[in-house]
């Protein structure tokens, strides 16, 4: 189970999704990962409450893409209000890896949340 989480991530980071930037994004936002140096820039689309697009930019490890790639696909068709309560286990779950004995890891897999909260200004 593992290894197959393993690949999964491994192929998100050779090839991930909603890469790139958003010209007409209404949120924007760039986190950076305090430990590594590493750092992600969101941008999220949103049309008449709903998310529309949702994009990312930046470098960092295999689960900092990954998480962003997953995160940014399931943001997409979301209306605005749910995602002040979406949290950490929501991104845990998309990444099907378990971090809970490596808060380091777990740093870089939340980068995405990290930056949708600072992206639409909740605290
Ligand atoms: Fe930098 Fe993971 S090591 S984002």
């Amino acid at each position: 189970m593992e290894e197959i989480s393993q690949e999964f991530i491994i192929e998100l980071y050779k090839h991930p999704q909603n890469f790139g930037t958003i010209e007409d994004a209404q949120y924007k936002a760039q986190i950076y990962n305090t430990t590594c140096g590493d750092a992600i820039t969101i941008f999220i689309k949103v049309k008449d409450g709903i998310i529309e697009d949702a994009k990312f930019m930046g470098k960092g490890c295999a689960i900092s893409q990954a998480s962003s790639s997953l995160f940014t696909g399931f943001l997409i068709g979301k209306k605005l209000d749910e995602l002040k309560n979406i949290d950490k286990d929501e991104v845990l779950k998309l990444l099907k890896i378990d971090l809970s004995k490596n808060p380091t890891r777990m740093k870089c897999a939340l980068l995405p949340l990290d930056a949708m909260r600072k992206a639409l200004n909740f605290e």
